[in-house]
């Protein structure tokens, strides 16, 4: 497979780090599918994009979505090569606020949905003897204080994409985790100031990452990466090394 054959789609691609995984796969070359849940789409210009790039609704919490998604992308490009599970979501919490419900949600956006959809691409990258599969994690699963529900969403991906890395290795399809750490996205904007001067503090290089660092270490593995499986790539400026 060349990379202009290549078919590549990305979750929660409508703004921040999975806006910067589309230019960048997009400028690789092939097709790029980018998803979002159906408000962020219709808010987007599709004649904003590339004519490679293509703006598609998709709830990865609506199983039924999913799927649709799925056959849509074989039944339109007849392959998928590349899944970035890329969308996120942050509900932080100390202890007496982890109650069901908001865990339950953040199962299903940041774990459930990201495995349904490994499962359902993993036929067609069976078909065509390759495939990828790129789960953005973050540094919480190391664990980050008051951000239990996230941090244990994140902690799963890791140890799904290490299990599955082991199940779909024999079968040529490489699983991978990256984690960032604070990126300047508006995800990381909405924590308080305080936090975030902690934040900065605490960053040997002193500085937030930007999307396109996390676009970068995906190109990594989808176009140099082939002898890359099982890995997290913790791309944080040196913080999870943890001195502070
Ligand atoms: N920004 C950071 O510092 C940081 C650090 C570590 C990990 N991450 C991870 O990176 C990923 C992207 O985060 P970001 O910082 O770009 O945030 P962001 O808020 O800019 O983007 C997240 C995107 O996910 C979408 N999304 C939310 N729920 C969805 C759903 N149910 N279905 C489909 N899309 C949905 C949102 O609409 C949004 O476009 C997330 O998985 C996040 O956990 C971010």
């Amino acid at each position: 497979m060349t990379s202009s054959e290549r078919v590549c789609v990305v979750t929660g691609a409508g703004s921040g780090i999975g806006a910067a995984i589309v230019d960048r796969l997009a400028e690789d070359g092939g097709t790029v599918v980018l998803t979002d849940l159906p408000p962020v789409i219709d808010a987007l210009s599709p004649e904003g994009f590339p004519p490679n790039v293509h703006v598609w609704p998709l709830d990865v919490a609506d199983g039924r979505g999913r799927t649709q998604v799925v056959e849509r992308l074989i039944s339109e490009f007849g392959r998928l090569d590349v899944l970035v599970n890329c969308a996120g979501v942050n509900r932080d919490a100390r202890i007496p606020k982890i109650e069901d419900e908001p865990l339950r949600f953040t199962l299903n956006v940041n774990l459930i949905g990201p495995i349904s959809l490994a499962r359902q691409a993993v036929p067609a990258m069976v078909a065509a003897g390759r495939g990828t599969i790129i789960n953005i994690a973050s540094r919480a699963f190391l664990g980050i204080f008051g951000s239990g529900a996230y941090s244990m969403s994140k902690g799963g991906l890791v140890g799904i994409t290490r299990a599955l890395a082991l199940e779909l290795g024999p079968l040529g399809i490489t699983v991978n985790a990256i984690a960032p750490g604070f990126i300047e996205t508006p995800m990381a904007r909405e924590l308080p100031q305080h936090v975030l001067d902690a934040t900065m503090a605490a960053i040997p290089v002193r500085h937030g990452g930007r999307p396109d660092d996390i676009a970068g270490a995906v190109s990594f593995m989808v176009n140099d990466g082939s002898y890359v499986s099982g890995q997290v790539l913790t791309v944080c400026g040196g913080r999870s090394i943890g001195n502070k």
